[in-house]
């Protein structure tokens, strides 16, 4: 049997819905029920036969950080996807996300090892890989430092080095590292402000950009690794690497608003950046602009993925199949 960690997550659940159409036996770990409907709702933008498909999981409670919890979930389990993750680039929620991201990896790699797992595929983040210094492309091998990092990527760097531990005491492992994730129904959070921002029809875009990959892609990816013989490698997930301007401009587009049109100035994101903590402060909302966010957009980095279309002799499919699908589901449901 197969066990998801983060099923209730944008990852999990889509990764849970090729599984079950695939009729692989899958367990998954929830935390709390409300977020069982979450991934109902993601089924049924897939699905005429959504409920049948949730029914063939088995739902286990608990939380990678609960190892009572975990040793349930872990039985007669041959195949972990290990999805659950913390995203936040506040510096304060530094602690939480060291718990979450790596000691929780180090839970589900102890776990992994005790209970004899065939093999782990850990989805980790392009967060982890180095970054361009003169603008030359990085890949897999081009070396991370934690200057500059945000707290996220520093926990996911953190998190891989768990990993390797594992690969290290014969552990069969394999890692992804994504873009930025584009899918439908998490709107409010990660990737999925991208659609909300370029909803509200905006004129200004931030400078920089990034990789991007579709979910589709992300979870076809990791069930194909995990079915092949590759072990101990890492591979950088990411179809595209584009400007935050075109990607919010693709997406203004699709859903028939004003695209955005002025480059947000760097002294207007240093003020940004001091309005957005003491919004943080007085709304506990969740921090956008950060030094090492204003860092990242002024050095953008472009990725290489030659080694995962090498791997699996395969390509990634365009975002704009992606964007265009998930901006109507937007609109029908937030508009
Ligand atoms: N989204 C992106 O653009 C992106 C890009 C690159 C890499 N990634 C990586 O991809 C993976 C999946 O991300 P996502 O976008 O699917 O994130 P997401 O939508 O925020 O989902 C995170 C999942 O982790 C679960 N989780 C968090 N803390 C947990 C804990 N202590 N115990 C058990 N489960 C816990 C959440 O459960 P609840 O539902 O209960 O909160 C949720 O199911 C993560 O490893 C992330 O770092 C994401």
């Amino acid at each position: 049997m197969v066990l998801v960690t983060g099923g209730t997550g944008l990852v999990g659940s889509h990764l849970l819905l090729k599984l079950t159409m695939n009729n692989t036996k899958v367990r998954a770990l929830y935390r709390t029920t409300d977020k069982l409907d979450r991934v109902n709702k993601i089924f049924s933008y897939y699905s005429d036969n959504a409920i049948a498909l949730f029914n063939k999981i088995d739902w286990v409670q608990g939380d990678i950080l609960d190892i009572p919890s975990l040793e349930i979930a872990f039985q007669d389990i041959t195949q972990v996807y290990h999805c659950a993750a913390y995203i936040s680039f506040n510096p304060l929620d530094f602690k939480k996300l060291e718990r979450i991201n790596r000691e929780g990896t180090a839970n589900i790699v102890n776990i992994c090892i005790t209970k004899g797992v065939d093999k782990l595929c850990h989805v980790s983040t392009i967060g982890t890989i180095g970054r361009s210094i003169n603008n030359e492309i990085v890949d897999e091998e081009t070396e991370w430092t934690r200057q500059n990092a945000n707290p996220y990527a520093i926990t996911k760097h953190l998190a891989e080095m768990e990993v390797w531990r594992g690969a290290q005491e014969n552990l069969e492992v394999v890692i992804v590292n994504p873009g930025v994730i584009l899918g439908p129904g998490f709107w409010n959070n990660g990737s999925g402000s991208f659609f909300k921002t370029a909803s509200k029809g905006y004129d200004y875009y931030p400078p920089g950009g990034s990789g991007f990959v579709t979910v589709n892609d992300v979870t076809n990816i990791m069930i194909a690794l995990m079915d092949s013989d590759i072990c101990s490698e890492r591979f950088i997930l990411v179809a595209e690497n584009l400007s935050y301007q075109k990607v919010l401009r693709k997406i203004a587009i699709s859903m028939d608003k004003k695209p955005p049109s002025k480059s947000l100035k760097f002294w207007q994101l240093n003020i940004g950046k001091i309005l957005d903590s003491i919004r943080n402060l007085l709304t506990g909302k969740p921090r956008t602009v950060t030094k090492n966010t204003i860092f990242g957009l002024k050095h953008p980095t472009t990725f290489c993925n030659s080694k995962i279309k090498q791997a699996l002799h395969m390509d990634f499919e365009p975002i704009d199949k992606q964007i265009s699908f998930s901006s109507k589901l937007f609109i029908s449901e937030l508009s």
